[in-house]
């Protein structure tokens, strides 16, 4: 039997024991996946303990993605260039630290509503975790990348951490509805990155949806709730929307590949999503 996981504190939340579970039973593999919270101080051991006992692969999750670097002994060039680990492989007394989360953001938006982004001026709201990983894949497709945050200085990290030689690409902006009022008709893609619009804050939109085109598509990160308000009002105005859902199936598919070299069946990892969510 194949032995995976996830590490991340907390971890009673996380749907992707359920999601891998769903798509091992699919395929009838011989394959277990367990959610495993980790002590902050005990993620060395945690990783060596996996590693002793045959683990094949571990995702990675909040607050880990950064942390668990220091304890890896190879980066792919993804994981490096945007210092962040979801996926991890146990190969040869390796321990290989890789990210799918980009590939996951722009395979979900491909699968969902169709978009390349290649070329496009997209404005990304937010610049944490998730949102370098996305940035980093959206230059890589050529974007121009408008990206809005509450704390400005914080992009500017963002452009020395991973612009690398396209800092060009970036424009930070500050996150006000004046200034983005001044660039949204030359924006094609909305994308929430920041947490406004989940559960806490289910009453709230990260960005006034007067802001909003018709022709732009809407993406949010978010998947609990499954429609955040900023979707339910992009889509009043008829933009094409999409939730959180696809990014964190996508991203799973992408570990798979990392893996075990296999596409898992993605109609099976959204169905058990689905069914998960209130
Ligand atoms: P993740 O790994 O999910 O991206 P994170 O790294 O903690 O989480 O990043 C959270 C993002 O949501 C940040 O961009 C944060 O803005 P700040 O950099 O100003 O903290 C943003 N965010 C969280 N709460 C917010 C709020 N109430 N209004 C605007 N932005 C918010």
């Amino acid at each position: 039997m194949k032995l995976f996981g996830v590490i991340g504190n907390p971890i009673s939340h996380s749907l992707s024991p359920i999601m891998h579970e769903a798509a091992f039973k699919a395929l009838g593999k011989s394959c277990a996946y367990l959610p495993m919270l980790v002590e902050p101080n005990q993620l060395d051991a945690a990783l060596k303990g996996a590693a002793a006992l045959g683990f094949t692969g571990l995702n990675v999750t909040i607050p880990f993605k950064e942390q668990v670097i220091p304890y890896l002994t190879e980066l792919t060039d993804g994981a490096r260039a945007i210092g962040s680990v979801n996926t991890i492989l146990f190969k040869d007394n390796q321990i290989i630290g890789h990210s799918t989360d980009g590939l996951g953001f722009q395979w979900a938006a491909k699968e969902e509503l169709g978009l390349e982004f290649s070329n496009r001026r997209v404005l990304v709201i937010g610049a944490g975790g998730a949102a370098r990983a996305i940035i980093s894949q959206l230059l890589k497709l050529n974007c121009i990348v408008y990206v809005a945050n509450r704390t400005f200085a914080k992009i500017e990290r963002v452009i020395r951490d991973i612009a690398q030689n396209r800092a060009n690409q970036i424009v930070p902006l500050e996150l006000s509805t004046n200034k983005l009022a001044q660039v949204m008709h030359q924006i094609s893609v909305v994308i929430n990155t920041t947490s406004v619009g989940m559960q806490e804050t289910k009453g709230q939109t990260p960005i006034s949806a007067d802001l909003l085109h018709s022709n732009q598509a809407v993406i949010d990160i978010i998947y609990n709730p499954k429609e955040s308000l900023l979707l339910r009002l992009a889509k009043e105005k008829g933009c094409p929307t999409q939730n959180g859902v696809g990014m964190l199936v996508w991203q799973a598919a992408k570990s798979w590949e990392f893996w075990l070299g296999i596409t898992p069946p993605i109609d099976v990892m959204y169905a058990a999503v689905k069914a998960s969510l209130p």
